[in-house]
């Protein structure tokens, strides 16, 4: 914790990791494979525009999650937060290989268990995986309206 006159700024806490037979989840940014990340965001329908630079920076200024089998990552999701009130999840996604082995839901997990964003209001946007979001207690907020500027619609 550092302190900035009357401010405390929470330092990003050492890396965790979560191992589950050959399958292992890291919170250290080294780990994160930004050509295996910017391949599967490649593929995924909101991000297929986004520079690998821009991966990388998105990477840089996030609490990434990374999912590995052996050393071959297959899957990946960052959280924005000021670690005090909201964690924000995004790009999250497991390579489509992977998929329907429940490696998503234990991601997602690994997150919540995450020191700095355990305790936090998290939220997410989703166009069709809500069902998948509902299963680990995320509920659409009726009374909320989601809202963005400058946000390239696409199909
Ligand atoms: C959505 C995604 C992350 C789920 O990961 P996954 O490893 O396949 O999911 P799991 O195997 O852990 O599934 C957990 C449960 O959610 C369900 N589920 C998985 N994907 C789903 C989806 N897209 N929509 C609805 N339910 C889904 C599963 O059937 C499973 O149900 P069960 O617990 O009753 O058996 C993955 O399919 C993916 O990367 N999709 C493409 C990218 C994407 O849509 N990301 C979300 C952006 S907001």
């Amino acid at each position: 914790m550092a302190r900035l006159g009357i401010l405390c700024i929470q330092e990003e806490s050492a890396g965790m990791n979560w191992q589950k037979k050959n399958f292992t989840i890291s919170s250290e940014h080294e780990r994160v494979d930004i050509d295996a990340l910017y391949d599967m965001l490649r593929r995924s329908h909101w991000a297929k525009d986004r520079t690998r630079e821009e991966v990388e920076q998105t990477v840089a200024n996030s609490i990434c999650f990374s999912l590995f089998d052996g050393e071959e990552q297959i899957g990946f999701a960052r959280v924005l937060t000021d670690r005090v009130a909201y964690a924000v999840i995004l790009d999250m996604i497991i390579r489509d290989d992977f998929r329907g082995q429940g490696l998503g839901k234990w991601l997602m997990r690994c997150i919540f268990e995450h020191p700095e964003i355990s305790a936090l209001r998290q939220v997410l946007w989703t166009t069709d995986a809500d069902n998948f979001y509902k299963k680990l207690g995320f509920q659409e907020m009726s009374k909320i309206k989601f809202m963005a500027r400058s946000w390239k619609i696409s199909a």
